[in-house]
């Protein structure tokens, strides 16, 4: 789908057969998952066109990164596209993957429409800040996130 920087990286929208990949991805965002994790919140995510998840893969075909986007409609603003995860191979990272990823996005958001794409990212991750701001977003607001285990 998205080709650019380096020419063997690729971007195509993410199938159940990618589940694997994209859990031990998962992983190193901090959020360890198992294949069966994400075939099932793969397959729970809305069939509307207002999700979409796309990976990147090297020349060789194996799955190095990947990048959750969904349409965010709130109330009090007009809806905007929001990414809910992105993460490269920390062994692939710097190569264009993390780039790519984002024009996918960038261009999911473009064709439905959406004036603007956001996202949250911990403020521990200051490499990613910089990965974001190199790519024109520019930080908002920093926030607290809140949790009541129910
Ligand atoms: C953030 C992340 C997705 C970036 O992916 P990546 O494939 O390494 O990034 P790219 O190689 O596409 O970099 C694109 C540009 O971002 C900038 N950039 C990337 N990593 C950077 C870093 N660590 N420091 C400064 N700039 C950086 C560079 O300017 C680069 O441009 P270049 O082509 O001129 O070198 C990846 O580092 C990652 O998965 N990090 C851990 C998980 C994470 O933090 N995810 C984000 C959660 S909000």
């Amino acid at each position: 789908m998205a080709e650019a920087g380096s020419k063997s990286l690729t971007v195509r929208e993410a199938a159940l057969a990618d589940a694997a990949c994209i859990a031990a991805l998962a992983g190193q965002l901090s959020y360890p998952s198992t294949p069966e994790d994400v075939v099932q919140r793969l397959r729970g995510l809305p069939q509307d066109g207002t999700h979409a998840v796309f990976v990147a893969e090297d020349g060789a075909g194996r799955v190095v990164g990947w990048a959750h986007v969904f349409v965010y409609r709130p109330l009090e603003h007009d809806a905007v596209a929001e990414i809910a995860g992105l993460v490269v191979d920390e062994n692939c990272r710097g190569a264009g993957a993390g780039k790519l990823l984002m024009v996918a996005v960038e261009h999911w958001a473009l064709g439905k429409g959406l004036p603007a794409v956001v996202l949250r990212s911990n403020v521990i991750r200051d490499a990613a800040h910089q990965f974001y701001e190199s790519l024109g977003y520019t930080r908002i607001k920093t926030q607290h996130a809140f949790r009541k285990i129910l």
